[in-house]
């Protein structure tokens, strides 16, 4: 029985909208207020999903009643709104990727520590259960001994400039808001961090990459590779290849609930329905890590390791970080 927990939200975009509509069908969960720079979104945004609209981020940390904060700020504000929170007796959940950079990420896990608040970077898709069994499946040896990942996360809009994801300095990029998705997914199924990494990438007049494509090694047997993009399309199945078959899923990012195993004995798929829709899934994972129930679904060991990985890409691709 997953106790209640009182959330409040910072930033009323896309993403704040997604997850306080899913909000309601996690148990105990409960939307208390809603912080924005101006008052009338986030009056606009409580008129649809409930809550106090506050006209500041300041305001919804004052707010002694909420108890997690739910950060959708653009990246180069994880940093400073999740320390405030911190700050102010508040868990967070954090958007990925979770910082600007590793230092960032760090400082973050330390502050949440020494506080004894839980913080998690919000890589929702690792809480669907047909990933978790996917990844589950590849480490139990269902393909063999791994040897070829293949993971890819692109989305096709035209470049803006009012668009944070083309400014360098608000940790854009490609590499940061998909790329990290690819990382974290090959190193969930290789188990272990890469040992090298290395980018190609295009970069848009502003200075950000507008797609790339990379590749990791795990040692000297696993291999990786990843696309990603923000304009232009491509298909978003991970392949796990092995010496005994493979193993693919088509859409990891947005849950999806089934993947095949491709052998000799022909292709077998399996589907696992998930409970509730999918940010509710990640709010109900969250509680659960605040009351102790299930440890975080995202470790800072997790988080670091990647952020790492997109600190190594990024430098070698000549993009600040
Ligand atoms: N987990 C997922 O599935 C998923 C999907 C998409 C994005 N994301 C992540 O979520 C975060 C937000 O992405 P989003 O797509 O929701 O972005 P968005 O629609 O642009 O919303 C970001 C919000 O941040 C606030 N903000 C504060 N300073 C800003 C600035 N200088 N420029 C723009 N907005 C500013 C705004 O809220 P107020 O005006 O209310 O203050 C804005 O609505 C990013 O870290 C991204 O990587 C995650």
């Amino acid at each position: 029985m997953t106790a209640k927990l009182n959330w409040g939200i910072i930033g009323t975009g896309f993403i704040a909208d997604k997850f306080a509509g899913q909000l309601p069908e996690a148990p105990g969960a409960g939307l208390v207020a809603v912080g924005s720079r101006a008052l009338e979104s986030a009056e606009s945004f409580c008129s649809v999903h409930g809550g106090k609209p506050l006209g500041s981020y300041a305001e919804l940390l004052g707010e002694p009643e909420v108890e997690a904060v739910y950060i959708s700020l653009p990246n180069h504000l994880h940093h400073e709104w999740t320390l405030r929170a911190i700050k102010a007796g508040k868990h967070v959940l954090c958007e990925k990727p979770l910082a600007s950079n590793a230092t960032e990420a760090e400082e973050m896990f330390d502050a949440a520590e020494a506080a004894g608040l839980v913080l998690v970077e919000a890589f929702m898709y690792r809480c669907q259960p047909a990933v978790k069994e996917f990844i589950e499946r590849v480490r139990d040896g269902v393909v063999g001994e791994v040897r070829i990942i293949r993971t890819n996360f692109t989305f096709n809009r035209p470049a803006s400039d009012s668009d944070p994801r083309y400014h360098v300095d608000m940790a854009g990029g490609s590499i940061m808001d998909v790329g990290c998705y690819c990382v974290n997914l090959a190193r969930a199924l290789a188990n272990a961090e890469p040992t090298s990494c290395q980018i190609s990438a295009h970069l848009h007049p502003s200075g950000v990459d507008d797609y790339a494509v990379g590749s990791l090694a795990f040692g000297d047997e696993l291999l990786s590779s990843f696309t990603c993009g923000m304009r232009v399309d491509s298909d978003h199945t991970t392949y796990v290849c092995g010496s005994r078959g493979h193993l693919s899923i088509d859409f990891p990012w947005l849950g999806s609930g089934s993947f095949t195993l491709f052998t000799d004995e022909g292709p077998e798929k399996t589907t696992i329905e998930a409970p509730m829709s999918h940010y509710a899934l990640e709010a109900a994972a969250f509680s659960e890590a605040v009351s102790g129930e299930a440890p975080p679904w995202i470790t800072r060991e997790d988080s670091l390791g990647n952020m790492q990985v997109l600190d190594d890409l990024r430098k070698q691709a000549g993009i600040p970080c």
